[in-house]
């Protein structure tokens, strides 16, 4: 029925990215990285494929701009030279439905698309955006036997960009001057981070001094946190934020940029008491995936929530069964 995904005739270097998933997540984070011409070729693939179809013919259209960027769909044998793959795929959360219960259903779903990419390539780089997200990259973690660096949450990199957003508008400053950070949980138990806030290296309260602007912080944390239910309040969804988080990984990924993420991962025998739970902490990240992982400073208060936002991730971890086997920390 639908016919025309065709190769690019300028296509000599490949860079190859599947998605899993072609809801709208899988869709946007697809046309974003078109438009950005992140990679070549970019492999859709759905248990519903003519949705599947649909959604790169769409894409590819656009492409009449781009001619060297081909949008398709594809098999899991596509992953076998992808440098980079991206599993959206999941259910959404049903009224009255858990999160334990929703867990467990895109933990098994993973579970099996993890297995079905491992058989056709055994060393990949794997971008988790499915939720709950934490505990989704941990069980794909597990399920794969790979590296803790190779298997990466998009975890708090939206949070963050929000939370950025947020505080650029309250002290109308250019977002890019912004550093800060949301860590944790991707979720409600989330932690921003406001004793390390600077502006272009200005720490937030000397700028508020100096330029008379005072920002309420009670607010932005609530609404940094909310935003996202807000977005599916009013309009079933959420899919353009979160796509470009993960053009961002993207770009660290296929460019091997090594910039600094706050993505979701394993955290290794280093983080002590954190040891063994997934969540999100400052990354560097490039063509190997996570190349080094930062515990920064953080006021009491700060590792305070951190403490109960990983206690929340354990136990969900371990209520799913992730990592029962687990013996010592994985490296
Ligand atoms: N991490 C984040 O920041 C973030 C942000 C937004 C959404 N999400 C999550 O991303 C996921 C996708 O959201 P969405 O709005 O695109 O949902 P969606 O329902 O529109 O799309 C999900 C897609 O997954 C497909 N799918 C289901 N099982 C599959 C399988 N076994 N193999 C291949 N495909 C399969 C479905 O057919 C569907 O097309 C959800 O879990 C959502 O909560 C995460």
């Amino acid at each position: 029925m639908i016919e025309g995904l065709r190769k690019p005739v300028s296509f000599h270097q490949k860079s190859k990215v599947v998605i899993i998933g072609s809801g709208n997540v899988g869709e946007a984070i697809a046309y974003t990285l078109m438009v950005r011409k992140q990679a070549n070729d970019i492999v859709l693939i759905d248990v519903d494929e003519p949705k599947a179809k649909a959604a790169s013919l769409d894409i590819a259209h656009g492409t009449g701009f781009y001619r060297q960027v081909w949008v398709r769909t594809g098999t899991y044998e596509d992953c076998k030279d992808a440098q980079m793959i991206i599993i959206t795929a999941g259910v959404g959360r049903k009224p009255g439905q858990s999160r334990l219960d929703l867990g467990s259903i895109n933990v098994k779903i993973a579970r099996d698309i993890a297995r079905n990419i491992i058989k056709y390539n055994d060393n990949p780089i794997i971008v988790v955006v499915s939720n709950p997200a934490d505990v989704v990259t941990a069980a794909v973690l597990e399920e794969t036997g790979l590296r803790r660096g190779q298997v990466i949450g998009s975890g708090t990199s939206l949070d963050t960009a929000r939370f950025r957003y947020f505080i650029s508008s309250a002290l109308h400053v250019d977002v890019e001057d912004i550093k800060a950070y949301v860590l944790g949980e991707h979720g409600d138990s989330q932690v921003p981070i406001w004793s390390n806030v600077t502006i272009a290296g200005i720490p937030l309260d000397v700028y508020e001094s100096q330029t008379g602007i005072k920002i309420d912080r009670d607010e932005i944390a609530s609404i940094t946190k909310t935003s996202g239910a807000d977005i599916i309040k009013g309009k079933g969804a959420t899919f353009y934020g979160v796509s470009m988080a993960v053009s961002n990984i993207t770009e660290r990924i296929m460019n091997d940029q090594q910039g600094v993420v706050p993505v979701a991962h394993l955290m290794g025998a280093r983080y002590g008491k954190w040891a063994n739970v997934c969540f999100s902490m400052p990354c560097i990240i490039g063509s190997d995936g996570i190349e080094k992982t930062f515990n920064i400073p953080l006021s009491p208060e700060e590792e305070d929530a951190l403490d109960r936002s990983v206690e929340i991730i354990r136990d969900m971890q371990n209520q799913l069964g992730i990592f029962t086997n687990l013996t010592g920390s994985l490296e």
